[in-house]
């Protein structure tokens, strides 16, 4: 039995006559209500009505698209089952409505032959009747559920199969879907037909579309892995030792599934790099918030705009929640009831009760800005400090740039460039290969050592015109942070 039957046959074990369930899935619930009538009420059948086609089946010679008139007919003429209403939320504001709601709660209470189903996308529970009725949030579909709606699908385009390993793979990509939303991304997949990687490119941009409704989240296509991060191993291989962690068969078998990094450190040095090499890394959507538009006032109150940003979030997991330079927006604040710290004392419970599939990527570049708490122990399961890189590092940086460049690593003296970048970010040494090719372009050549030579003459590294804040910025992680780079 699935969760969503499970959560409606205990509201029926509770004897309850109004049950509103908060879920768009309609036919989900249509469906699922037709396969449990007989268990719960024997010999009975599953009525439903609509404002446009009132009771069906239809109350002989009576009009019941009106709801008050349709809800009168079911209390007088008890159908022993359900009766599925499906737009009667819309109608909460009339007296009528919700005063034959009421009756027909005590009517079916003293004789349970029925349950009233009133079925929304949105949680619109009129006051006066919060005792009456029995409120669920129906869960998104589980895997099984998705698997079926898949192979219906897939028995459409015969010969464009999924391999079994990109099959469960495409299973975890699509939870948080509705079957609805699943079978129509499936249908477009199929159609285009994409493979291998393209099928979950397709339901992860599907799913960024969704959370684009909540213009504050924004869908990050995962571009890289770890392969383009040079260094910062020890990052690296945390999320490479967690890669088979993070999904539902982690969670079954009881394994701790990861819940977050917080990655602080020197701007530059490749934070933001590995928020989106991990999900690349994992095979999860990445969607990445955007504080400022959550505090610019736009969509709401920033604690409302916030709370709608979470839970849209939950309804996409699996995902990794990428909240970049999080001091920008979240720093201390002077006064205790600032927007900012009700927002970051409502993040920081959410990360403690969070569901389990929500993996949170967040960098800091002055962490010291936000208040202690981040840090304490349960919230992120690590966090990590990104150094200026070491001389192995910055080889590996400049080979990853280079070849990025087209340029052949032969014509190139590496360990005179480590020595040239001493104390540079991986943002710099980046920007002078780029600036060492432009300049070449120009030329009408191909790119040489002395392009790059060239650069790295002219340019100051931030490490040497914000020394201070980079010393700051080190004696806050000494002790704190695991330094994200293996120790040469
Ligand atoms: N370790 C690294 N390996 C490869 N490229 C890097 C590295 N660090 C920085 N870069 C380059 O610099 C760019 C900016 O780095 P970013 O991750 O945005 O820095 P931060 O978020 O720490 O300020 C990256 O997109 C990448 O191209
Ligand atoms: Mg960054």
């Amino acid at each position: 039995m699935s969760k969503f039957e499970d959560q409606i046959l205990r509201a029926i074990e509770g004897r309850h006559p109004l049950i509103y369930l908060h879920t768009p899935e309609e036919d989900r619930v249509a469906a699922c209500l037709e396969s449990l009538v007989s268990r719960c009420f024997p010999g009975g059948s599953l009525t439903s009505w609509s404002c446009v086609r009132g009771l069906e089946p239809p109350a002989e010679g009576l009009d019941t698209r009106d709801p008050a008139a349709a809800l009168r007919h079911l209390i007088e003429h008890p159908r022993r089952g359900f009766c599925l209403l499906k737009d009667l939320s819309a109608f909460m504001n009339d007296p009528k409505v919700v005063r034959s709601l009421r009756e027909a709660y005590f009517a079916f209470c003293r004789d349970y032959r029925s349950s009233l189903v009133l079925v929304s996308p949105v949680a619109a529970l009129p006051e006066a009747l919060e005792k009456e009725l029995c409120y669920i949030e129906l869960e998104p579909p589980s895997s099984e559920e998705l698997a079926v709606r898949v192979a219906a699908v897939e028995k459409l385009f015969p010969g464009k199969e999924l391999a079994p390993a990109l099959r469960s793979q495409v299973l975890l990509a699509l939870r948080g879907l509705t079957l609805m939303e699943a079978d129509h991304v499936m249908q477009r997949v199929f159609s285009t037909g994409a493979a291998g990687d393209k099928v979950l490119e397709g339901i992860f941009s599907a799913k960024g579309s969704l959370a684009k409704r909540a213009g504050y989240l924004e869908f990050v296509p995962l571009r890289h892995d770890t392969s383009v991060v040079g260094g910062l191993e020890n990052v690296k291989e945390w999320a490479e030792k967690r890669k088979g962690l993070f999904n539902h068969d982690a969670i079954k078998a009881g394994l701790p599934v990861p819940k977050g990094v917080l990655i602080m450190g020197v701007s530059g040095c490749g934070k933001s790099l590995l928020a989106k090499a991990i999900a690349g890394l994992w095979q999860v959507p990445l969607f990445r918030l955007n504080m400022s538009l959550v505090f610019s006032g736009l969509y709401g109150s920033p604690e409302t705009a916030f709370h709608n940003a979470l839970h849209t979030i939950e309804a996409v997991a699996p995902v990794v929640l990428w909240i970049d330079e999080m001091e920008a927006s979240l720093s201390t604040p002077k006064e205790a009831a600032s927007p900012q710290s009700m927002v970051f004392s409502s993040f920081l419970t959410w990360m403690q009760e969070k569901p389990p599939l929500i993996f949170v990527a967040a960098t800091a570049n002055r962490i010291e800005m936000l208040p202690a708490e981040i840090v304490r122990k349960g919230r992120f399961d690590q966090v990590f400090f990104c150094d200026l890189p070491t001389d192995a590092e910055r080889a590996e940086i400049l080979k990853i740039h280079l070849d990025r460049n087209g340029a052949d690593l032969k014509d190139f003296d590496l360990k005179f460039l480590i020595y040239c970048t001493k104390e540079w970010s991986g943002a710099e040494i980046e920007q002078a290969v780029i600036s060492a090719r432009v300049e070449a372009r120009q030329a009408g050549r191909r790119m040489t050592m002395q392009d790059i030579e060239k650069q790295t003459d002219r340019m100051v590294p931030l490490s040497k015109t914000m020394a201070e804040q980079v010393k700051a910025i080190r004696d806050w992680a000494y002790n704190r942070a695991t330094p994200a780079s293996r120790s040469s």
